[in-house]
């Protein structure tokens, strides 16, 4: 794949071949990300970052990637402080934006909405989660960290045994990620949801059809003892017309230490793409894990740095001179672990 100019929409557009790609620019970046050297391979470069919808990491970490490459980031946080709250159109908008910045990213509610606007940007544009239906960079990060994880443990991506679980109808990261684990050999996917949340049914085509096996399930207990991987996600709320419908679901699938130690396998690997909800009536993945040292959410959330610094290079061409414009850093960096 070519990824110099392209917007990236959607995880349909990496074959194996991209992803591996990818995570071997992902790896360079390390270095930067960890806070051992400093490059300004991007300076006077500007990342237009539009969130569209409420965002704390993958808003935040687009934001360093952009600036650990020496760039410098616009940002706009919501609709009402921009003019689409007077009418303007995505064309405009794009149009506008594209002439301000070297690169996009963007969110927002509405499926197929960052589609539309790259159509008329004039810069590549990144989509940051559109609605219910992709967030490929999410996706990106969350591979990555199974891969390493599974090194880790000495096993390889090949046979993976991953339980996903909560709102999977809504899940935009589980989405991105179930098309993504496509692309690997002889996963075994364990879905676990309430009926009225399952995962759309053209993912779980696609998931069979590339000869992976799939089961369903509103069972937890039973669907976690044989996984490498427990996936968890909160109910996506904001996609509910009618919010008393999302309290249903809240809470249905918990998941805490003392039924990790009873029921998962010792090195069960635990993942989230954030934020969990903390609330008593939700609580999907409960406080009293953080100790747990394949509690892997934190790996996640840092990882997303280093994968968003390997699209910036990759879209913007500037991977071979990351290196030239670099130094050591010169002020106190604290231990990352
Ligand atoms: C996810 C999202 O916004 O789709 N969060 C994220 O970007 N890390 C998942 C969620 O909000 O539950």
């Amino acid at each position: 794949m070519n990824f110099v100019g392209s917007h990236i929409l959607s995880v349909s557009q990496f074959d194996r071949d991209a992803v591996e790609q990818i995570f071997r620019v992902a790896d360079r970046m390390a270095p930067y990300a960890l806070k051992q050297r400093v490059t300004r391979v991007l300076e006077g470069a500007i990342l237009g970052n539009m969130f569209f919808e409420p965002s704390t990491r993958t808003r935040v970490s687009f934001g360093c990637a952009f600036n650990l490459l020496g760039g410098e980031v616009r940002e706009t946080t919501e609709i009402k402080a921009s003019a689409i709250a007077k009418g303007e159109s995505f064309y405009d908008t794009a149009r506008v934006l594209s002439g301000y910045s070297d690169v996009i990213v963007m969110r927002h509610e509405r499926e197929g909405s960052v589609a539309e606007f790259s159509e008329a940007s004039r810069v590549p544009v990144l989509n940051g989660g559109d609605g219910a239906n992709e967030h490929p960079s999410q996706a990106l990060l969350d591979l990555y960290t199974i891969r390493k994880e599974m090194e880790a443990q000495g096993k390889d991506m090949e046979h993976l045994r991953i339980a996903l679980i909560g709102d999977l109808k809504n899940g935009r990261a589980v989405h991105s990620l179930c098309k993504l684990l496509t692309l690997y050999s002889d996963v075994h996917f364990t879905l676990v949801s309430p009926t009225e949340l399952r995962l759309p049914g053209d993912y779980i085509e696609q998931m069979r059809s590339a000869g992976h096996k799939v089961v369903e399930t509103d069972q937890l207990l039973s669907s976690i003892a044989h996984a490498d991987i427990l996936y968890v996600t909160r109910t996506q709320e904001e996609r509910f017309s009618d919010a008393a419908e999302a309290e249903k679901y809240k809470g249905l699938f918990r998941l805490n230490q003392s039924i990790y130690t009873e029921f998962c396998e010792p090195n069960t690997v635990i993942m989230h793409p954030l934020p969990r909800d903390s609330r008593a009536e939700a609580s999907e993945l409960d406080n009293d894990m953080n100790e747990n040292p394949n509690l892997a959410i934190f790996r996640q959330t840092d990882n997303g740095v280093i994968i968003r610094m390997a699209l910036f290079a990759l879209i913007l061409d500037i991977v071979d001179q990351v290196d030239q414009h670099a130094r050591e850093v010169n002020w106190f960096t604290a231990k990352r672990f």
